[in-house]
Order: structure tokens, then sequence, then C-alpha cells
């Protein structure tokens, strides 16, 4: 992130001094820090880069995120979004760089961490309860690991007794209460994310990793659920990460962006970073960021076909889980 390399669009020169204004402003720190009271960053990214078949998905990343923020990630397609979530969760490995998750190295199967991957839903055909579904994140039958063994739970509560409350805990969180007992194929793409997040809930995260879960709902549920988001990262503490195409949904909810495009990332507030100036620097050509008068931001002239945004339908990583 320390510079931004000649455009791959124009072939020109982008000033560095300019980026590290960019950089100044929107709070982009490589130096560990220690937060008032001594709480640590939960997720900690210095000079990250990935390769994927031999071509650079970004490069340079550095980011602090504490308890219970939000960050929204975003770029176009191909940037590199789903990338950026599958190395914090271990399934990418970095070619440069750190990342730290709860204060260790990535790695699969964490309860530290809950994950809704991308494009996950439900057709009609399936009959499991939505209760159900999301004791499947405590049981380990899904990405989450399985409880603790009995004899280091407290008092006469059996196993079974703490799951039933933390599963009706989570529900309760994500609003999902009158939704729990239905066949989870029966319900709206909305109600289905609100059970899946508790699903990734259930084990008591401290970072919550979001695929895209506003995908394919109205912009009404896109902003309910962003809502409950922001609700339980205030409650349970976890730093949420939230990959989204359209920032106008998150705008009231969100703390910070990172936002990825052409292999580079700028990381800061939204009215940081979606500016004319920001977001030219970052595409390395002329994008204009316009406010429509009912306060909609809107990205006018942003380059699709983009080096970074070729897709090369390579095995996706997700398929490892
Ligand atoms: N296993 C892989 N091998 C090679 N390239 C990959 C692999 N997985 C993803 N890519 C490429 O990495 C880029 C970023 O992908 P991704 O993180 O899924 O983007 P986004 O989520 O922003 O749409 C894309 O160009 C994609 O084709
Ligand atoms: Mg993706």
């Amino acid at each position: 992130m320390s510079e931004l390399k000649p455009s791959p669009l124009t072939g020109a020169e982008t000033p560095r001094a300019s980026l590290a204004s960019v950089e100044t402003r929107a709070r982009v720190t490589a130096e560990p820090r220690t937060l008032a009271g001594g709480v640590q960053p939960v997720v900690r990214i210095e000079c990250a880069s990935v390769e994927l078949g031999g071509r650079t998905i970004w490069e340079n990343v550095n980011l602090e995120v504490d308890p219970g923020e939000f960050i929204a990630v975003l770029g176009p397609n191909g940037s590199g979004k789903s990338t950026l979530i599958k190395a914090m969760l271990g399934l990418v490995p970095l070619s440069r760089g750190s990342i730290t998750v709860d204060g260790v190295s990535p790695r699969r199967g964490r309860r530290a961490v809950g994950y809704v991957p991308q494009r996950r839903s439900f057709g009609p055909e399936v009959h499991v309860r939505g209760r159900d579904l999301v004791r499947l994140g405590l049981d380990g039958n899904h990405w989450g690991v399985p409880l603790p063994p009995v004899g280091r739970l407290w008092g006469r509560e059996t196993r079974s007794d703490i799951a039933r409350k933390r599963v009706q805990q989570v529900i309760e969180m994500v609003g999902a209460e009158a939704l729990a007992d239905r066949p989870i194929g029966k319900l709206s793409g909305g109600e289905q994310q609100r059970l899946l997040i508790a699903e990734a809930l259930v084990t008591e995260p401290r970072v919550l990793l979001l695929d895209e879960p506003l995908d394919s709902l109205d912009l009404s549920h896109q902003q309910e659920v962003s809502s409950v988001i922001r609700e339980l990262s205030e409650q349970s503490g976890a730093a949420v990460f939230l990959v989204a195409h359209d920032v106008n949904p998150l705008l009231q909810y969100v703390d910070r962006l990172v936002y990825l495009a052409a292999g580079q990332v700028v990381v800061g507030k939204p009215e940081e970073v979606i500016t004319t100036e920001t977001l030219s620097l970052l595409y390395g050509t002329s994008v204009e960021v316009l406010r429509t008068s009912d306060g909609r931001l809107v990205v006018v002239g942003q380059p699709e076909g983009m080096p970074c945004a070729e897709h090369h339908h390579g095995p996706e990583l997700a398929a490892k889980r």
C-alpha cells in the first residue's frame, strides 16, 4: 500500500504523494498498536500480498481491526475480496507479509472465526429447520468445531442444555425467533441470511467473515441485515468483515471500508474512501463519485474489465472446506 504502481489502464505514473495523503486520512497503519485499556487489535494484517496462478491478486495490505469494528470490503468483481476473507481463514496462503486473527496465524476450523461463504442459500427442497442449521455450527458438522468436552463445562447443565440455550440466544440476536422452526428452504433470501449469520455466530467468534451476505436481497432487506450485523457486532464485540457490491445499504452502519481495485487497497471511513480523488487514484483512471438527492453514492466511470477483474475460473477454494 506504499504506492500505486503505474496504472495498468493508462500507463501513467500515479504520484506517490497523493496516495500517501489518502493513506494518512484513511488511518492505514502498519505499526502494531495497543488500544485504550490494553485492548489488542483482533485482526492484524501486515504488508500482506497474495499470488494465485502466478498473478498478484493484491499486495502490501496493512490493516488493524478493533473488537466490535464493522468493516465492509468493496471492489469490482475479481478484485480479490473473497481472497482476503479466505486469507483470514487460512484457506489462501500469503505470498508475503502476515495476518493474525485473535493473536494467531489463520488456520481452519477455529471457534474464534465465524464464516458465511459467498452464495450460500437453500432451495425449497431443503427441509432442515433453521434452528437445526444453527446447531450444526456448534456440533462441528460444518465450519464450526465441537463444543468443549463435558469435563470443562460447569454446574449441572448438560452439554445439550448449553447448546440449546446458545442456539436460542443467537437466533434472538439476529431477530429470527419466528423463522427458526420453519424449513430453511421455504424462507426468503433475507430470512435465510439471518439464520446463516446466526450459525456463524454460535461459537461466539471474535471475528465474523461474511462474503456477500446481502447478495440477492432487495434494498430494504439489505439495510435490515446490515443493521442486525451492526447491532450484534456491538453486542458481542465481534469484529465483522462484510463483502459487498454496493456501499449504499451499509453507509450508516459500517465503521471503515477496505476498497480493493487493480491489485491495490485503500482503507478508511466511507467519506474518505468513496471520493473522486481516492477512487481515481486507486483505479488509476478518472472516476467520479456523485451523491444523489436521497444521499446515495454513485461511482461513475468505474472500469470493469481491469487486469485484476479477469476471471480465470480456477478451482473454487471454498470447495476445500
Ligand atoms: N485458486 C485460484 N487460482 C488462480 N486464480 C484464482 C484462484 N482463486 C481465485 N482466483 C482469481 O483471483 C481473483 C480474485 O478472486 P476473488 O477473490 O474471488 O474476487 P472477488 O471476490 O473480489 O470477486 C480472480 O481473478 C480469480 O479468478
Ligand atoms: Mg467474491
